[in-house]
């Protein structure tokens, strides 16, 4: 008789659609390793078709200071999986801090006044409009839900136990297709102090694993400190985000600049232009959009501020053509950004009011002898 052949297999193995997926999102994402390999897992269940019946596809609970990525990451699977990263129904519970409000998630009962007007947030349509025949999922997003009010987290109890809402109407809403992301920055304040030296704290002076891993801790402890024992077991994975470091921050920043130059090149057309950051550049903004209390968040803005506002001018003023090469420098004295057309060798001036052009042609950047001049920018500061 043959034996069976035995063979060890290998669980940590990925399919090429979860490989894929997991790729992508890294693309997006910096850092938050754990909360990323928590979100492929899941994917991967789904894909497999295992996830547990009569109930949501996951539930997962997203911990850890402002400005991490919590909501990034929920974005970047809307982007992954459908191409728009607002494939997703978004409920920001700061926004349903009255009981009243509810009736804007799931409408109010027929005969109430207004009952026809309403629109409720949480219907099957709104759950499933973004299914296709190759993927019937549902991203669901509540948003920082220590704000929620008592009626908001009954309603997300509901969902988050059998995956089912009733509406104002009576209809049923079945959540068995969804993950339900929620995210908190619960914890943030003592995370803040464990980092910074807050009351009770001594300063750290540097990120390393162990105060990694006590950031993890002191989260977990705050939410089990605020949140229901019947909210908590209902939730699959907690998973706390890392508070950035700088390198994290220069990777975003280099990640924001590749969307700014991707949103350059689909709406100049028959236009498009490139641009280029030098090292100082990268490190004005840098310094002017990281907040050790807001994360990246300000970031963004700054680039707005700093990049894409000057460039729109650049471009409707028509100092900027097809092929050309921007590179965005720092004025070495003033703590300025200089926008400098590299094609034609030219320094390029901003219509800026009252800035003397000539008086400042090539200064500091060794072009003297262009006959080009120069656009400066005082970086806009955040107010
Ligand atoms: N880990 C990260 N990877 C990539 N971008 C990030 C990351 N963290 C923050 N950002 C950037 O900062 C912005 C704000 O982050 P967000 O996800 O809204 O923070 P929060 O953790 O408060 O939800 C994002 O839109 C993104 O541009
Ligand atoms: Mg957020």
């Amino acid at each position: 008789m043959r034996a069976a052949s035995r063979v060890v297999l290998d669980p940590q193995r990925r399919g090429e659609a979860v490989r894929q997926f997991e790729d992508a999102l890294r693309r997006k994402i910096v850092g938050q390793e754990s909360a990323l390999d928590a979100v492929v897992s899941w994917y991967q269940t789904f894909q497999a078709g295992l996830h547990p019946p009569g109930r949501p596809i996951a539930n997962l609970l997203f911990l850890g200071p402002t400005g991490t990525g919590k909501t990034r990451v929920v974005e970047a699977v809307a982007e992954t999986l459908f191409g728009d990263p607002r494939a997703l129904v978004k409920i920001d519970c700061a926004e349903f801090q009255h009981s009243h409000e509810i009736a804007k998630l799931i409408g109010s009962p027929p005969g109430y006044l207004g009952h026809r007007e309403t629109h409720p947030l949480l219907t099957q349509e709104a759950l499933n409009q973004w299914h296709s025949e190759r993927l019937r999922l549902s991203l669901v997003l509540f948003d920082e839900i220590e704000k929620a009010s008592d009626a908001v987290w009954q309603l997300l109890l509901g969902i988050l136990d059998k995956a089912t809402l009733t509406l104002g109407d009576n209809r049923r809403v079945d959540f068995s297709q969804a993950v339900i992301f929620m995210t908190s920055n619960l914890g943030a304040a003592e995370m803040g102090g464990l980092m910074h030296g807050g009351p009770g704290f001594a300063p750290a002076t540097e990120l390393t694993p162990q105060l990694d891993a006590k950031m993890d801790r002191v989260a977990i402890e705050a939410a089990r400190r605020k949140f229901s024992p019947e909210f908590m077991n209902r939730i699959d994975r907690m998973l706390v985000f890392r508070t950035l470091r700088s390198e994290d921050l220069e990777a975003i920043l280099d990640l924001e600049l590749g969307l700014v130059q991707q949103r350059i090149l689909n709406a100049t057309g028959a236009r498009p232009f490139v641009f280029d950051c030098t090292a100082t550049a990268k490190q004005l903004l840098l310094h002017q959009g990281y907040d050790p209390h807001y994360g990246a968040r300000h970031l963004k803005r700054a680039i707005e501020r700093n990049i894409v506002f000057p460039l729109a001018k650049l471009i409707s003023t028509g100092q900027v053509k097809l092929g050309d090469l921007v590179r965005i420098d720092t004025d070495p004295v003033a703590e300025t950004l200089l926008f400098v057309r590299e094609a034609e060798g030219l320094l390029m001036p901003t219509g800026r009011e009252g800035f003397a052009a000539d008086a400042a042609s090539g200064a500091g950047l060794g072009r003297g002898r262009v006959a080009g001049r120069r656009v400066e920018f005082p970086l806009a500061h955040e107010g």
